[in-house]
């Protein structure tokens, strides 16, 4: 609490809410980033059940926060919640960023923008190779990476994924002209394409490896994995080793926090490498801690 003109003005208190939400990094993100703009305020977690959300919802204010992230599994749920999703919401049917306007709760979905800002940070003129953007994976994170490469990718989209019927789903939900494939279409998929985006959770700490030959792929495509733990996955490695431009999911993550950072506290900041070094360092320690569980 900081004194203004000898009012009390309450310093500014965000959150993560998820179900469960121990594993967020986003605590550490923006906290991180309060320490170093000096700036009051604080930024925690809130385990919400899903049976809890409206409540939550509904005392958001009332308890004393300006906004908050949502994580899985409510991001869907919070959407159809809220009174002011805005277009980009409204184009996902999901919501990570909410805070308060008028006394209502607004929100968007940062994912598309955390994924474009990574990949514009990581691979200079990524977006100006021809050929075919090939997303890997259906699920919900592959509905802001093609929202994204709808928007940014100049040729056309191929969607591939184990179950072909959801890829399609996600293309008329969206909107998009993207050809749909089933993983036995990948090779054709990858030859002559300019992109190659894994969205789904293979080669993630504790799931299956995600395992295919990259050899159909130009060596001059950008490959991008959003799996962050581990933050170079087996896919990252393969495609170092054939020289192609890679990208890594900790970039999404890290400018993803950006927007509502800037909403709720007031500053918009940067996404530098003394802050990729701080949560690489933890996934690093978790999954280290991983190992010793098994
Ligand atoms: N970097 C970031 O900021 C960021 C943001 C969001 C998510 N992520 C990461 O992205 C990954 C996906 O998250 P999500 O929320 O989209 O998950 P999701 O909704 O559960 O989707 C999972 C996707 O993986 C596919 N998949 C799962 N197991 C498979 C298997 N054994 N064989 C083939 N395909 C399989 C699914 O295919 P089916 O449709 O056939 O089931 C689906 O396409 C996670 O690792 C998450 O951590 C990263």
């Amino acid at each position: 609490m900081s004194a203004a003109a000898g009012h009390p003005v309450p310093e500014p208190r965000a959150c993560v809410i998820g179900w469960p939400v121990a594993h967020s990094r986003s605590p550490l993100i923006h906290n991180y980033w309060l320490r170093h703009y000096r700036l009051a305020g604080t930024y925690d977690r809130a385990a919400v059940p899903p049976e809890e959300l409206d409540t939550f919802l509904r005392g958001l204010g009332a308890n004393g926060y300006v906004g908050c992230n949502v994580t899985v599994p409510h991001k869907e749920a919070a959407f159809s919640l809220i009174a002011r999703p805005d277009a980009i919401a409204r184009r996902l049917k999901a919501v990570n960023t909410l805070w308060l306007e008028g006394g209502e709760i607004a929100g968007t979905n940062t994912d598309i923008y955390g994924f474009l800002a990574s990949l514009d940070a990581q691979v200079a003129g990524w977006d100006a190779k021809p050929g075919a953007a090939v997303i890997l994976g259906a699920g919900g994170a592959a509905r802001a990476v093609a929202a994204a490469l709808g928007e940014r990718w100049p040729g056309p989209l191929y969607i591939v994924n184990r179950s072909p019927e959801r890829a399609r789903r996600l293309a008329a939900d969206l909107q998009l002209d993207a050809r749909i494939g089933g993983q036995e279409d990948l090779a054709g998929a990858l030859a002559g394409a300019g992109l190659l985006v894994n969205t789904t959770s293979l080669g993630m700490v504790d799931q299956p490896a995600l395992e295919f030959d990259l050899s159909p792929l130009p060596r001059a495509a950008a490959v991008c994995d959003i799996v962050y733990v581990p933050l170079e996955t087996g896919l990252l490695a393969a495609a170092r080793r054939r020289g192609h431009p890679v990208a890594d999911g900790l970039g999404m993550l890290l400018h993803q926090a950006v927007p509502g950072f800037a909403r709720w506290f007031g500053r918009s900041p940067e996404v530098t490498a003394g802050l990729r070094r701080y949560i690489a360092a933890d996934i690093a320690a978790a999954l280290a801690a991983a190992g010793e569980g098994r």
